[in-house]
């Protein structure tokens, strides 16, 4: 990311079509091939951001600076159930995730929430992620490297109910089946102030999870749930889309006093 014309090496978004395609690279040479025709990459390489290309068959698609929510999450394998984005901006922000946080994680799963909480611990802050699975720990290395934020992650191929090494840390942020074996550990692992949350597919979770933290004497325990609608926008017939995902998991928050 950087810089206002595509560079070799780059992630670029083609939009237009039918559909919008992510080019993780591009590389001198490449030709991509979509359902529209066929792009070349020496003629996107160059080209400002905004700019068009034009395929074999005659489409035209825009070329486009791609966020980290786009090489998130259309980028990177996914090798189990990933976070939602809503769920995790919500983490991020009442954990106070930002510039130098130290932050723990479990479990890493694809990396996809890592990916997004390295992104905001940059460039001081670091992200200790716990899995228990070496396939799914390999997933998320190259997931990170791909997105240019391995930098800022330390991969603990371990099972963290056995414990978390790191002490005064920012904030525990859980997403795995029995987080509520993990709340203690997490008690010990925080600064005073530091905020543990956890993502919960269903309710019996959730009510472990805050039995567990009442018991380990954190303070302020709280659980939600956040539901996205997305609308269909057309003039005078504006509602909300007919399908929606309409259950992704419960969020509990809890501080250490
Ligand atoms: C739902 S996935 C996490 C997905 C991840 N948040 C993402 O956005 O890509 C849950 C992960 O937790 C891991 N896990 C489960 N129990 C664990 C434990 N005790 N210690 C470490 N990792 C564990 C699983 O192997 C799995 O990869």
């Amino acid at each position: 990311m950087g810089g206002d014309r595509v560079k070799e090496g780059d992630a670029v978004l083609l939009y237009g079509g039918r559909r919008t395609y992510l080019i993780r690279a591009v590389e001198r040479g490449g030709k991509y091939s979509f359902n529209e025709g066929v792009v070349r990459a020496d003629d996107i390489i160059g080209r400002s951001y905004g700019e068009e290309v034009v395929t074999h068959l005659g489409v035209r698609f825009k070329l486009v600076r791609p966020t980290l929510l786009d090489i998130v999450y259309r980028a990177f394998a996914r090798r189990t159930q990933v976070i939602y984005p809503k769920d995790a901006a919500f983490i991020i922000l009442k954990c106070g995730i930002g510039p130098g946080s130290r932050v723990v994680e479990a479990g890493t799963g694809s990396g996809y929430l890592t990916a997004l909480l390295a992104y905001f611990v940059r460039p001081s802050g670091t992200v200790y992620t716990y899995e228990v699975r070496s396939e799914f720990a390999e997933v998320a290395r190259r997931n990170l490297r791909l997105a240019g934020l391995l930098d800022y992650v330390v991969i603990k191929e371990k099972d963290v109910r056995d414990g978390i090494e790191e002490r005064d840390v920012d904030a525990v942020v859980l997403d795995m089946a029995d987080a509520w074996l993990v709340v203690g550990h997490a008690f010990g692992a925080l600064r005073s102030g530091g905020t543990l949350a956890c993502f919960l597919p269903t309710v019996n979770q959730v009510e472990k999870v805050v039995i567990e933290a009442v018991r380990a004497g954190f303070v302020a325990v709280e659980a939600v749930e956040l539901l996205l609608r997305s609308y269909k926008v057309k003039a005078g017939e504006t509602r909300p889309e007919l399908r929606m995902v309409g259950h992704t998991g419960y969020l509990v928050f809890a501080r250490k006093p």
